[in-house]
């Protein structure tokens, strides 16, 4: 039997609707043909922009947006994207696939698209191979005044009003692609490129410093020891995957769809394992910063397979199934659970990209179980967290065992207490009651996303195989718990009026 007892009284911080956030780089097929299309494309667009995705990404009300990268923020050179399109420099992409990169998709397209799916931007900057007078200059033409030399220049580019960005990044993985620093002299650059990344008339900055790679508690130990004060937040980057890269000689990497037990068994493990690294990296920040001023942004976080066969090995363009689904429903309700910290996250990537929202084929556009997990969790966006505890059965394979349910919930200022399981276990339902320790149950509705396989997923020719469905199989008792069996393969939101 699982329980799942929710304490309304005992109210937590603000879920930020920005752990409902995304991630796009200019990699693959993610920005150019998936979101950007052209302006003479034959697909429906606006300004260029695929309607499609416009349309279904407002649907799950996308927080924020991070852009350009990734790796390519640390190689890209906001210059080249800006004014008339056909001057704009045609560079090589050199991280992904070496394909020729044609700019059309820069500063004002980013901007204008955050606004039709009204998300906040969030950029990152170069410190890999840019200058700090190039991300100074970047800052103003973003929001300094039209008379400034940058604001001019935006002027001169078709806007006037600034854009008041307010998220910005300081590098990308600069222990990696952007830069293989060390923590300290990253720590230094850090203080040094931030330092003129300022506000220009009330548009504030929030600064955010490039952080950990999964488990290195090292370099948040160093970052937050040198420079916690000089940010707001400092980024994480976990990716669920089979071996990380230098774990395993072959990093195998795996399948997306047509995989075995054990393969599934691994990569939910690994999306528990989540929950950890937060709690590692939490309390390093704890001692730095007790009064959790800086936030924990997992900035880039997602499913990582070996790619589609007959795709460019580095479009990164991977299929996307119920694993997926629960990946993202463990991950959310982790990032829900500990949002005293984790202020903000980027799935990665929004479309044709690893742990894709949305797939495109031509003028096709799938909505991927991923997607309709953003779908069902948006109701915790701005709601207040509450106490949860829950016992739960034990999915077993191979000699290990893992939760079979995760759960987070939350109350927003209606009185609606929003619930959200996962069902890992691939052959056993959940006899499970929801128990609420104060107050009595009005009225109930619920929404479920289910497989019958464990690679259960979308297709071009079958868009509509793996969907949220209304769910009445539940019964309320003593006023104030609700008895339900929750199916193998399955995610569940249940929304309680008190
Ligand atoms: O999302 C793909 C890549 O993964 C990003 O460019 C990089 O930051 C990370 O290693």
């Amino acid at each position: 039997m699982n329980i799942i007892k929710i304490d309304t009284t005992k109210r937590k911080n603000t879920v930020s609707r920005n752990i409902y956030g995304h991630f796009i780089e200019h990699l693959g097929r993610c920005v150019y043909d998936g979101i950007w299309v052209g302006e003479n494309s034959r697909i429906e667009h606006i300004h260029g922009i695929r309607k499609e995705v416009v349309d279904a990404l407002k649907k799950v009300k996308p927080a924020v947006i991070r852009w350009p990268g990734g790796c390519f923020a640390d190689e890209y050179h906001w210059k080249d994207g800006i004014g008339p399109k056909e001057k704009r420099k045609k560079i090589v992409n050199t991280h992904w696939g070496g394909v020729v990169e044609n700019n059309h998709f820069g500063t004002h397209e980013f901007m204008e698209f955050c606004a039709l799916v009204g998300a906040a931007p969030y950029i990152c900057g170069n410190v890999g191979s840019g200058t700090v007078r190039e991300m100074q200059e970047w800052v103003e033409y973003l929001n300094g005044p039209a008379e400034s030399e940058m604001g001019a220049l935006r002027m001169a580019n078709g806007r006037k009003e600034p854009f008041g960005l307010y998220y910005f990044g300081v590098g990308n993985e600069n222990w990696g692609c952007g830069g293989r620093m060390r923590a300290e002299y990253y720590a230094d650059l850090y203080k040094q490129y931030q330092h003129y990344v300022k506000k220009y008339g009330n548009y504030e900055i929030f600064k955010i410093a490039c952080g950990p790679r999964n488990d290195d508690y090292c370099w948040t130990e160093v970052l937050m020891r040198e420079a916690s004060k000089f940010m707001d937040g400092l980024s994480l980057h976990y990716y669920t995957r089979l071996f990380s890269s230098g774990e395993n000689k072959t990093e195998r990497r795996g399948n997306a769809v047509g995989f075995d037990e054990n393969d599934y068994f691994m990569i939910l493990k690994k999306a528990y394992y989540t929950n950890e690294i937060i709690q590692g990296h939490k309390k390093i920040m704890d001692k730095y910063d007790p009064e959790k001023r800086v936030a924990l942004i997992v900035d880039e976080w997602g499913t990582w397979y070996d790619v589609e066969k007959g795709t460019h090995p580095d479009f990164l363009f991977q299929q996307n199934t119920i694993r997926d689904a629960l990946v993202a429903g463990i991950s959310l309700n982790i990032f829900n659970n500990h949002s005293d910290r984790v202020r903000m996250a980027n799935i990665a990537q929004t479309v044709n990209v690893l742990q894709a929202l949305l797939l495109t084929k031509d003028e096709i556009v799938l909505r991927t179980p991923t997607y309709h997990v953003f779908d069902m969790y948006q109701y915790h966006q701005d709601a207040t967290l509450i106490e949860t505890s829950y016992i739960s059965d034990k999915y077993e394979y191979n000699r290990e065992a893992l939760d079979a349910m995760s759960v987070s919930a939350s109350i927003n200022d209606q009185n609606r207490v929003h619930v959200t399981i996962t069902n890992i276990d691939p052959r056993k339902a959940l006899e499970t009651t929801i128990e609420l320790q104060d107050g009595s149950i009005k009225e109930v509705t619920a929404t479920i996303l289910k497989g019958d396989t464990m690679d259960a997923h979308n297709t071009f020719e079958n868009r509509g195989h793996i969907v949220p469905k209304t769910y009445k199989e539940y019964s309320i008792k003593r006023k104030n718990e609700i008895a339900f069996v929750l199916p193998p393969l399955s995610v569940l939101a249940i929304s309680i009026q008190r």
